[in-house]
Formats: structure tokens, C-alpha cells, sequence
């Protein structure tokens, strides 16, 4: 990695493309139908292909992998399923030497049941030391059997799970915001906070660029652990809004600063208010945070444009880039939801299994993507988003390992269909996810159809969608303008989004039903790539986006 001299230059993740691996449907190394770190590293010449400035892995550590990896056993081992420590080393170095940097996740809300402090919890018993590390309580009404408060876990059913005492007879229960295998951290007891900072201290100085922190926002809690309404949650909210968790990110931020090259810290900060949610990105708190706003926006001309401007807006006074993200782990792919009659998204509006045209939100999905790369600040890509995979939902249910799935008892049919393994190569399923004899099936079904949809297939179609992504992500390293910076929106007929970055590029995305001559919209211009390949000049057709050189 070249080192920069100016303090503003090293901040690479405020126009970085950063792509996102989900570890057990990236690439199988070993053939055991999950992906693996082996699996990661021959892919890597992949990425750098790609043309990506950063890898985020979804958690890697040791892990009963009772939610895929977000229940920590070990925050300083690395899952067998997926390798080891030194091939971690490894990778981190391969990466560096392509050019790439590595973003880790941070679980540090709740840990797994199985870690060794919440076994010796469990053992210690109720007042004990090594249950202040966790939310232990005793249960409301006559010998306890009501939970403690009626807080519900985000995964469905109730946040609090009992426990028998040492002596077998029912005791205290505990909270846990997601899945009862996730108990929660009490970051009010110091020995959290100590032991949090010297697991960052650990994987930064092996080399790991940055951190994404899982469900930021949640980790203090209103230690009265007050009861309120989930339909309309109060303000200050008991677990989103505490100061403390304020000061907790002022102290990683200095440890992060304190490298040679700072390390960078990403928030996965879910709030629906958007100055709620730049307070956690001040100057000496978090770098920067996912833009779920962006992501549920239906797509909408007026709605993205009042997005956009909300998200700048927010932005701006706290001095941190602005993110652009499409898809993720945790929701459903981009192609589906674009293909819907309502494409917006939010956490409790999944719809899934509601009726799509794939061909409609494939070419929405392209034109978004020449809109979110061309936006100022730094875009994350969700693996096979740029294969322009969709989401699977007709997952058989004895298959589905989501605990989203099996909380809501099926009602909510949960992440896994954004899960399924990456098809690379070839004509059958594993499509190359795995190794040629390979001993199991990929770990979630691939869909026949991927035939069409395989990496190889792709690569040497300049009208593919990965071609798109290899295209537009080059064009973005290369142009002035691109990246963190101003941008500046061009008067355009409704349902038509176009706006400036630098002295010669404009974006143009048209939304509306009809035709749209992007001439109307600024000067003379050239092409540099069209969301819809057969594009080239004149009436630019609905649901297309172009990239321009203007004079
Ligand atoms: C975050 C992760 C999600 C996980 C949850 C609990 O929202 O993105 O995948 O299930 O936190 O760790």
C-alpha cells in the first residue's frame, strides 16, 4: 500500500469501492460447500480486476455460526469452516499486494452464548462478576417467569431468554437484542470496553485497514431498561441513543488514528433519523456509516433526489464522506426489489416473495449503479451484485439457516435467499464456487439459470453487467471529480435525476416513462458509459443512466 503524505489522501474510505464478502458464499476452497478463506484468496486477482479499492469481510471469527459468523466465540481466531489465523495473515498481505485493503467486522453488541465469558456467567450465577458483563435479570411476577422487560428481539420473539441456575432450578434471564445465542455485552462494565479495544489493537496490527461495526448503535443501554412502544419508540431511544456509546467511539477513534495510517471505522448505524445518525459520525467519533436511507429509497426520481440531498446535507456539518450502498447481507438483493411494484425496502417491509420482472429491476439495477458510483463519497458493493444476481426466495424451508426465519416461525422468510453461494464458472451448480470434487453441496442451492450468470460468462461480455462494473469502477478511479467531493444537480424534467461532479462529468439517470435527450440537460457531451448497451446517442430511454464527458 502506498502511503500518502497528506493526512486528507490517507483517508482513502472516503472514495473508496469498497466490495463486502460474505465468507460462506464467496468461494469454497476446500470443498465442503462453504465458502472459506482459501476460497477468497485465488479469487482475489478477481477483485483487483474488478477494480475495488477495499474488501469488508462479514465476521471470520470462531463461531457456533448460530446467525452465519454474528455470534462470536473468539474475536481473536478465525472460524475453522473458514481457515485459520495465519492464512488470514496471509490474505491480508495478498491483498495488500494487489492493492486492496481489508475492512474487518466488529461484533460488539453481543457475543455468542458459546464464548467463554457467558459460560462462565452461566456458571458463576446470579450477582456474580461474570454476569455484570451481561444483561442478567430476574424475571417479573411470582417466581420470575415473566421476562424482565417487554423488549422484542430484532430477529422476532422476546429479547430475554431464562437460564437454569447452577443447581438446575429456573433463574435469571438474559437479554439479547438478535437471537437467544447472542447474548448482549453490558458496555457499562469497563472489562468490555478494555477487551473490545485490545481486539482492534489485534487486527490492526496485523494489518487490517478498518473496522465495520456491527449494529453500532446498539450497544448501551438504558440501564433502567425502561419498557416502550416498538410502533413508535420514544426519543432518546433506550438503546439507540445513549451518550455513552458516544464515548466509546471517541476512544476507537483515537486508537484508529493513532496507526501510521489510520484505520478506518464504519458504523452499521440502522436509524430512521438521519441527525440522529450523524451525531455518531462527528469528527472524533465514527469515519463514516452505511446510507440505509439510500438503499430503502424506492426508486423514484423525487424520492432518491430528496435522499441524496438529506444525505449530503447530514453530512456536511459533521465532515464525514457520505456512503452509497445498494445491497447487503441482510437485505434483498437490488435486481428483485427494482423489479417490484413498490422497490422500496425497509427492515420491517421485506416483501418477500411479492411478485417481480427481473428484466425491469436488472436494468433499473444497472442504471443504479452508474447513479450510486457517480455520487460524492465512498459506494460498497455486495458480492454478485455485480453479476447482477437476484434474490432466491423459493428456498426449501428445511434449508434455510437464517434464525430470522425460524423466530418469526417462517413469517419472515428471512436473509438466506441474498446468501447463495457465487456461481463462477461453468455450466452446472457449484458453478466453481467449489473445487472440482468437492465432497458437499454448496450450503444454500444455486439457481440453474446462473448458467448465464457466472463470472466467466460475464468477463468477456462488454454488455454484461460485470463488464458494466469493471467499466464504471475504472472510470471512477480515473476521473477527477469522482469519489468524495461536491456535486451539483443540473435542471432536468421530472423523473430525470442529472447532476455535475468535477469541471467535465455529468451523470444522467432517467426515471420517467418516456425518452430523454441528455443534451437538454447540459452542453455538448461524449459518452462514457450507458446502463443500457445499445444506448448511443440522442432519446436516452427510461430507466437508463449515462456517464458523461462534457465540454
Ligand atoms: C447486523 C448484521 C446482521 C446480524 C446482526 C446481528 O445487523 O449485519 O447480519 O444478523 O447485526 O449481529
Amino acid at each position: 500500500m502506498s502511503d500518502s503524505g497528506s493526512g486528507e489522501l490517507r483517508a482513502w474510505w472516503r472514495s473508496a469501492a469498497i466490495y463486502q464478502i460474505y465468507p460462506r458464499s464467496f468461494a469454497d476452497g476446500d470443498g465442503d460447500g462453504v465458502g472459506d478463506l482459501a476460497g477468497v484468496r485465488a479469487r482475489l486477482p478477481y477483485l483487483a480486476e474488478l477494480g475495488v479499492d477495499a474488501v469488508w469481510f462479514s465476521p471470520w471469527y470462531a463461531s457456533p455460526q448460530a446467525d452465519a459468523g454474528y455470534d462470536v466465540s473468539d474475536y481473536r481466531a478465525i472460524d475453522p469452516v473458514f481457515g485459520t489465523l495465519a492464512e488470514a495473515e496471509q490474505l491480508i498481505r495478498e491483498a495488500h499486494g494487489l492493492g486492496i485493503r481489508i475492512i474487518i467486522d466488529v461484533v460488539p453488541n453481543h457475543c455468542s452464548d458459546q464464548h467463554p465469558w457467558f459460560r462462565e456467567a452461566i456458571e458463576a450465577g446470579p450477582s456474580s462478576a461474570a454476569r455484570d458483563l451481561f444483561w442478567f435479570r430476574p424475571g417479573r411476577g411470582p417466581g420470575g417467569e415473566l421476562p424482565p422487560n417487554g423488549w422484542q428481539s430484532i430477529f422476532g420473539g422476546p429479547a430475554w431468554t431464562r437460564t437454569n441456575n447452577p443447581d438446575g432450578t429456573p433463574g435469571e434471564w438474559y437479554l439479547h437484542l438478535f437471537a437467544a445465542e447472542q447474548p448482549d455485552l453490558n458496555w457499562e462494565n469497563p472489562k468490555v470496553r478494555e477487551e473490545f479495544e485490545d481486539v482492534l489493537r489485534f487486527w490492526f496490527d496485523r494489518g487490517a485497514d478498518g473496522v465495520r461495526i456491527d449494529s453500532a448503535a446498539l450497544l448501551v443501554k438504558d440501564g433502567e431498561l425502561p419498557d416502550f412502544d416498538e410502533a413508535e419508540p420514544p426519543v432518546p431511544h433506550p438503546y439507540t441513543d445513549r451518550d455513552e456509546v458516544h464515548e466509546v467511539y471517541r476512544t476507537w477513534r483515537a486508537l484508529a488514528d493513532s496507526y501510521p495510517e489510520p484505520r478506518a471505522l464504519i458504523g452499521e448505524v440502522w436509524l430512521p433519523d438521519a441527525q440522529r445518525f450523524a451525531a455518531y459520525l462527528r469528527p472524533d467519533e465514527i469515519h463514516t456509516a452505511f446510507n440505509f436511507a439510500f438503499l430503502g429509497c424506492p426508486w423514484e426520481a423525487d424520492a432518491l433526489r430528496e435522499v441524496i440531498d438529506e444525505t449530503v446535507a447530514v453530512h456536511a456539518p459533521v465532515g464525514a464522506p457520505a456512503t452509497w450502498v445498494l445491497s447487503n447481507h441482510d437485505v434483498p438483493r437490488h435486481v428483485t426489489r427494482y423489479g417490484r411494484a413498490d422497490t422500496s425496502f425497509n427492515l420491517d417491509h421485506r416483501q418477500l416473495g411479492a411478485p417481480t420482472d427481473l428484466a425491469l429491476g436488472t436494468r433499473r439495477a444497472r442504471a443504479a449503479t452508474l447513479l450510486s458510483l457517480a455520487l460524492p463519497g465512498s459506494v460498497y458493493i455486495y458480492q454478485g451484485e455485480e453479476l447482477g444476481l437476484e434474490e432466491i426466495e423459493d428456498i426449501p424451508d428445511e434449508l434455510r439457516q437464517d434464525p430470522m426465519f425460524f423466530r418469526t416461525h417462517g413469517a419472515n422468510l428471512g436473509r438466506d435467499g441474498c446468501r447463495v453461494p457465487l456461481p463462477w464458472e461453468g455450466d452446472e451448480s457449484p458453478f466453481g464456487f467449489s473445487p472440482p470434487g468437492a465432497t458437499s453441496e454448496p450450503w444454500l442451492p444455486q439457481r440453474e439459470s446462473w448458467r448465464t450468470l457466472t463470472a466467466q460468462a460475464q468477463a468477456t461480455d462488454p454488455s454484461s453487467m460485470l463488464s458494466l462494473y469493471r467499466r464504471a469502477l475504472k472510470i471512477r478511479r480515473e476521473t477527477p471529480g469522482l469519489g468524495d467531493g461536491p456535486m451539483r444537480w443540473l435542471a432536468a424534467p421530472d423523473g430525470v435525476l442529472a447532476f455535475t461532479r468535477g469541471d467535465r462529468f455529468a451523470v444522467v439517470a432517467n426515471l420517467s416513462g418516456k425518452g430523454f435527450d441528455p443534451a437538454e440537460a447540459g452542453a455538448d457531451h461524449r459518452i462514457l458509459l450507458s446502463s443500457d448497451p445499445a444506448y448511443t446517442a440522442g432519446e436516452l430511454p427510461p430507466d437508463t443512466a449515462v456517464w458523461l464527458e462534457t465540454a
